[in-house]
């Protein structure tokens, strides 16, 4: 059995600044290949994977024009797996069927999927998701939510509450998501067919009928999303 890591690269991330201050000026980097202690955030999150005894290989979704500069970048790594480099799409949903298009898997092959901007995922956390989808199919990294989790409907102001989701009910999902190539082609296939698009692999595999098994994330397994995330990302670098 070999385990396949997807990791979409392929985002803008605009929400790493805000749409005044970028106004008029040159586009940010993607918040991928922003610096973190002088190394671009996705390269932190590629040594990850490259370095779990228990991943056979890499197929990476970028935009276009950054796949010949980041293939100069990546020889620098020399890492000793195979890092195929697929050109991503609109949405992170399209990034990832391309990539899932790149690889060779056979139906019970395990392919994890995992965000550009979340370098702090963990040997255990990686080790986890695989052996729970090699047990259920489909397994993803999630934390409790420690904040009271409300429904809102949105206005013109900011929103409404409609009604309180009892925290016990909710899990806040992560990534890695991991599952059995089979299980996760057949929900690819039948969201393409009908038109879904989900923001994560999870929600097209628990809509084509597939039980997911959440196993325990980390608080610091964050999604370097905002300026306020790179801040805190620093930190735990430093400590
Ligand atoms: O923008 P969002 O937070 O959903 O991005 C999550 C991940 O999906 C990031 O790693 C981003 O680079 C990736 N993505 C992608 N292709 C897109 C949009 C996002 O690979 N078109």
């Amino acid at each position: 059995m070999k385990v396949v890591v997807i990791i979409p690269a392929a985002g803008l991330g605009t929400r790493m600044t805000s749409a005044p201050e970028a106004k008029g000026k040159k586009p940010a980097p993607s918040k991928q290949f922003t610096e973190l202690a002088g190394t671009p955030i996705l390269i932190h999150t590629l040594r990850k994977f490259a370095a779990s005894p228990e991943v056979t290989e890499i197929c990476l979704a970028l935009r276009a024009n950054e796949i010949e500069p980041f293939r100069a970048r990546l020889e620098k790594e020399a890492f000793k797996k195979k890092v195929q480099l697929v050109e991503g799409g609109e949405h992170r949903q399209q990034s990832v069927a391309h990539a899932i298009a790149a690889i060779t898997a056979a139906p019970d092959d395990i392919v994890l999927v995992h965000d550009a901007v979340r370098p702090f995922v963990t040997e255990e956390i990686i080790r986890e998701v695989i052996q729970a989808a090699q047990k259920y199919g489909a397994a993803i990294a999630g934390v409790p939510a420690v904040d009271t989790i409300k429904e809102v409907q949105r206005t013109a102001e900011g929103a409404l509450i409609t009604a309180t989701v009892p925290r016990e009910k909710v899990v806040m999902a992560q990534t890695p998501q991991g599952f059995r190539y089979d299980v996760l082609k057949k929900a690819f296939d039948e969201a393409t067919a009908d038109g879904f698009l989900g923001t994560d692999e999870a929600s097209l595999v628990e809509r084509s009928g597939h039980e997911v098994a959440v196993v325990m994330g980390s608080a610091r397994n964050i999604k370097i999303t905002t300026p306020a995330d790179l801040e805190l990302a620093e930190f735990y670098l430093r400590n």
